[in-house]
């Protein structure tokens, strides 16, 4: 087998860079050039074919905004962020805290801020209400992370985030809660449900191309960091769905998959358990272990 680089075009491609090009845009850039120089001679691509996959992301930046993020989800359609995700995570050598997953394109800054007992559901549109909670602690000591903030989110019983679904209130099924002095936090949300990612731009096409289905395996999403604490961010899947083996966005870890437990007496007692039309049927006891800040 030859190697790209043995091509002169290629060498002569990898050969150009200027004496001033920072160190580590010039490793990922050359090793980009070699990758795609190989993809294009292994498969013959076309000047056509070309033309096609650039289209692809051309009307994939042209969808992305603040509510959609369709080049990520292109990213995810071809496992890309979730290989990034495992390698961040071993680089990172955080093997005591809390196993990472991918962010994903409906992570929102701006969710509403609640206090601890209360619900994220604003509209209830079905599913199984539970009783979420847990405690934040520093992943090498095991003591409290008092004042860590968590932003939770996840989809409605439709299978639509808030941005997506002009009929949920701005902020729906998504907030940030903070733990208390014990590392405590509790919550009330839906028993997360399979849904599909949206499959109508470039990435729905690379899905229909591989022959997969667009449902993600059902997930909560968490953001959980403190000021002495680095960011968190990671899913959690519960262990009786049917998606676990065929996510179509390649997320799922084996220590990220959890049971959910019929509800304990306490889990009626939150401020959000009122009001809920369907009654607590659930509740999960889960501890995020999160790691200090690099002094
Ligand atoms: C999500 O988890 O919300 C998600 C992740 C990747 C692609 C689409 C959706
Ligand atoms: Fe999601």
């Amino acid at each position: 087998m030859s190697y790209p680089e043995d091509e002169p075009f290629t060498a002569s491609v990898l050969a150009s860079f200027g004496p001033a090009a920072p160190v580590r845009a010039k490793e990922i850039l050359t090793s980009l050039i070699r990758h795609l120089h190989a993809v294009c001679r292994e498969v013959n691509l076309t000047t056509e074919e070309l033309y096609v996959g650039l289209d692809a992301l051309n009307r994939a930046g042209r969808m992305s905004d603040a509510k959609r993020n369709e080049t990520l989800l292109v990213s995810d359609c071809l496992g890309v962020e979730a290989l990034v995700d495992e390698i961040t995570h071993k680089i990172l050598a955080e093997q005591t805290s809390t196993n990472t997953c991918i962010l994903g394109p409906f992570y929102r800054a701006d969710a509403p801020r609640y206090e601890n007992g209360d619900s994220i559901i604003q509209k209830y549109l079905g599913g199984e209400v539970t009783w979420y909670h847990g405690r934040i602690l520093d992943a090498d000591s095991g003591k409290p992370v008092a004042g860590a903030e968590l932003n939770v989110w996840e989809c409605a019983a439709n299978g639509l985030y808030d941005q997506q679904d002009p009929s949920q209130p701005d902020g729906n099924m998504r907030g940030i809660f903070h733990a208390d002095e014990d590392g405590r936090y509790d919550f009330y949300c839906i028993k997360p449900i399979p849904y599909p990612v949206p499959y109508d731009g470039p990435a729905g096409d690379i899905l229909k191309l591989m022959d997969r289905s667009p449902f993600r395996a059902a997930h909560i999403h968490f953001m959980v960091e403190s000021e002495t604490h680095r960011r968190l961010v990671t899913q959690v899947f519960p262990s009786d769905d049917a998606y676990l083996n065929r996510d179509s966005v390649y997320a799922v870890k084996n220590d990220l998959i959890i049971r959910f437990e019929p509800p304990t007496p306490e889990a009626m007692k939150g401020r959000g358990a009122r009001g809920t039309e369907s009654g607590v049927q659930w509740e999960v006891n889960y501890d995020f272990r999160i790691k200090k800040r690099p002094t």
